[in-house]
């Protein structure tokens, strides 16, 4: 972790504790031994780690993304380790294609037992760069959230029938902060956001559950371009992992920065004041 400053150092500790201190619901060998795991994005960054940790737990780990070298050395890492781990490369931009892995990883495992939609592109720019740019909309949705609608759909079945089901949903710190500047990827993650929040409702008798996690800034190839973030404090993309191992523990509805949750109750009491602060914000450069 770096840091600039006592703010910085305030606002790390509020945004990295995870979620707020809950009842432990065991280990994540106890949560993982046996179940079936599928992540996507799992060649790189947060999925990787994730998916390593998971397969060191015990689960057997269903690897997606487009990068096979990478995928394969993942996958390798986790059998390597005594794990078991399958990869299977696709772009998740091509609806057919992914219709046809998420058929052909149903075929081969008889299921998923828990879903990591993980895979995700971020794109900075703001309105006055986008006017002649409404594909950066399409494409942040159709990955962002289409991709991950399909694969809900396709393993949602088998879950409900099977009354266990866990779905961990890698959403973005911004989506309880607001954020100007990268409007096409906030909206892609808050629908589905907002779409997970539907189907709990219809499934939470079910033992099928939805988590949402608002992550904070993690140091990634993401975010590597962007050199506004090289003194920012951030996770490790070992710790953002095992956020999301924490997630399937826990099963929370919401997990998030403490400081970004508050700004959400602001904004719920005074939306005005939390337009203010995402405008300075923006203004600012941050
Ligand atoms: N880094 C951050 O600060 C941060 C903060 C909040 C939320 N997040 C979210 O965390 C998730 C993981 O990002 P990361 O930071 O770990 O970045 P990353 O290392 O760039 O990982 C992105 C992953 O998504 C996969 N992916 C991208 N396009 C794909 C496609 N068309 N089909 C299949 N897979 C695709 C990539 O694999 P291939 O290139 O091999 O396809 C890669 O495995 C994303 O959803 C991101 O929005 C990141």
């Amino acid at each position: 972790m770096t840091s600039t400053g006592w703010w910085f150092q305030a606002k790390h500790a509020l945004d990295t504790r995870g979620p707020f201190p809950r009842r432990r619901r065991g280990t994540l060998a106890e949560a993982v031994t046996g179940r079936r795991v599928l992540v996507t994005g799992a060649s790189s960054g947060i999925g990787r780690a994730a998916a390593i940790d998971l397969g060191a737990a015990g689960a057997t780990v269903l690897l997606v993304a487009r990068r096979e070298t990478e995928l394969d050395e993942a996958t390798r890492t986790i059998v390597t380790g005594g794990g078991k781990a399958f990869a299977y490369p696709c772009d998740l931009n091509d609806a057919a294609a992914t219709e046809a892995t998420i058929a052909r990883i149903l075929d081969d495992h008889g299921g998923v037992d828990i879903l990591v939609n993980n895979a995700g592109r971020s794109i900075r720019r703001p309105l006055d760069q986008s006017y002649d740019r409404a594909h950066d909309f399409e494409r942040t949705m159709r990955l962002n959230y289409l991709a991950a609608v399909r694969m809900m759909l396709g393993v949602l079945p088998g879950m409900r029938e099977r009354r266990y089901g866990r779905v961990i949903n890698v959403l973005s710190a911004a989506n309880l902060f607001g954020g100007p500047g990268y409007s096409a990827y906030v909206a892609s993650k808050a629908a589905l956001d907002e779409v997970s929040t539907s189907f709990q409702g219809e499934t939470l008798s079910e033992n099928v559950t939805f988590t949402s996690i608002y992550m904070p800034l993690v140091r990634t190839a993401m975010v590597a371009p962007d050199n506004r973030y090289l003194k920012a404090a951030s996770l490790s993309p070992e710790e953002a992992g095992r956020v999301v191992c924490d997630a399937i523990v826990h099963h929370p509805r919401r997990m998030g920065p403490t400081f970004g949750r508050l700004t959400r109750l602001v904004d719920a009491i005074s939306t005005e004041r939390a337009d203010a602060a995402r405008h300075r914000r923006f203004a600012s450069g941050i």
